[in-house]
């Protein structure tokens, strides 16, 4: 017997098992960062007692509803979960939203075109390996709030809660009027981002820094393929193409108008999860 319901902190040992055998970067606070910023719409399918599905859709203003976290238990794929849990989570965020995005795996990419999701924008992962540490030559703020303006307009949504919610596990940095970035560690790698900048010189800088302070580390870096300066600044500080993903789009109704945003100045995004 299968049914969805919400998920509880006592599902966060399977969700994690589910990230985990897919290879994915997310620790325990990950899940529970999910659980707290979504707590009536993160969902899990439930087969015999035990989680195996899931599919999260956090809301960042009334503009848009990001999906994450779509696993399913090896064992039980292709009987149509994933499907439902995303159609579920569809369901409940499609009136309260103008946008439903997400960041779809070439498994994933399928499941979202037959649900209406059409491309956006293609997505690497690039990884840098362990090092050792640079030097960084800027001073940084550490202990400055993010300004919801300037976060949106280049994003397209108003994201400030997850960001704070990042933020409390991670380290944040400003380039102040240039722009902020953050970092936090991963099961298999430090995660940089989100980086959101005014210029290719603040984001060197924001680069730089968090390099020196964990460049002793694996780091793994989501940015938009088309962004030539990202790019660019990811190859000379030795970070590598892993994976493609691709952004995909749906709107809460027909004949909506696409959200302004602004790819240029996203130089890392916050996460699959998170957009
Ligand atoms: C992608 C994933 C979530 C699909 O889960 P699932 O519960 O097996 O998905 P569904 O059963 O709903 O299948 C959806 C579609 O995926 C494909 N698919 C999924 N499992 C398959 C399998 N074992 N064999 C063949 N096709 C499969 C099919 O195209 C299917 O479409 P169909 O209804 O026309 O057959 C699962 O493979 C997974 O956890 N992958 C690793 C993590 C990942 O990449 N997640 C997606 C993030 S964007």
């Amino acid at each position: 017997m299968s049914k969805i319901r919400l998920l509880r902190a006592s599902d966060l040992p399977a969700c994690l098992e589910l990230s985990r055998q897919a290879g994915w970067n997310q620790l325990p606070g990950d899940w529970e960062r999910m659980l707290t910023l979504a707590p009536d719409s993160s969902f899990g399918l439930e087969a015999d007692g035990v989680i195996v599905s899931t599919t999260t859709a956090i809301k960042h203003g009334p503009d848009l509803a990001w999906i994450g976290m779509v696993l399913t238990h090896e064992q039980h794929r292709g009987k149509g979960y994933a499907t439902s849990l995303v159609k579920h989570a569809i369901n409940h965020v499609r009136d309260k939203v103008r946008w439903i995005k997400l960041d779809a795996t070439d498994q994933g990419k399928p499941l979202y075109a037959a649900l209406g999701f059409t491309d956006e924008t293609p997505i690497g992962r690039w990884r840098r390996p362990a090092g050792p540490s640079t030097k960084s030559t800027s001073y940084l703020i550490h202990d400055y709030a993010i300004d919801p303006s300037f976060d949106r307009a280049y994003f397209g949504a108003y994201r400030v809660p997850a960001l704070n919610a990042i933020r409390r596990d991670g380290v944040c940095r400003f380039v102040v009027s240039y722009g902020y970035a953050m970092s936090r560690p991963g099961a298999l790698a430090h995660y940089f981002g989100p980086c959101v900048v005014r210029s290719v010189e603040a984001a060197r800088a924001l680069l730089e820094n968090t390099l020196e302070e964990y460049g002793d580390r694996d780091i793994f870096w989501d940015l938009f393929t088309n962004n030539t300066e990202a790019v660019r600044l990811a190859r000379q500080y030795g970070f590598q193409p892993e994976r493609s993903l691709t952004r995909m789009a749906m709107p809460g109704k027909p004949g909506e108008l696409p959200l302004l945003r602004n790819e240029s100045s996203v130089f890392a995004i916050a996460g699959f999860e998170y957009g």
